[in-house]
């Protein structure tokens, strides 16, 4: 189980404990968090999952696989820090993370 903080530009956020397996955008999505619709089901296809990851946590995370650069590229309002969250899955090494939420939910 992991510790991982989704932010909101409101200033919100909320805090949830993710299994580990389990990838940020089922997470907030079970939880029921506005922002992550998860459309396509979590095989980066819709980016209704867009998250900018905390600089801190860029390393941790990883880097977007073939699939989901492609899916990426077609975002206009992509920055260095976005991610799909249907492509990072929780583990231990993830403990802490924390992302920010791009849609207004
Ligand atoms: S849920 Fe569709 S791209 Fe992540």
């Amino acid at each position: 189980m992991s510790k991982v903080t989704f932010r909101y530009r409101d200033g919100t956020a909320h805090d949830l404990d993710v299994e580990d397996g389990n990838t940020l955008m089922n997470a907030a999505f079970f939880e029921g968090l506005p922002g992550i619709e998860g459309i396509c089901g979590g095989v980066a296809a819709c980016g209704t999952c867009h998250v900018l990851v905390d600089e801190a946590w860029r390393t941790a995370c990883g880097t977007p696989d073939r699939a989901e650069e492609a899916r990426l590229a077609q975002i206009a309002v992509r920055q260095p820090a976005s991610r799909l969250a249907c492509q990072i899955t929780v583990s231990p090494q993830l403990d802490g993370l924390v992302v920010t939420v791009v849609a207004d939910g």
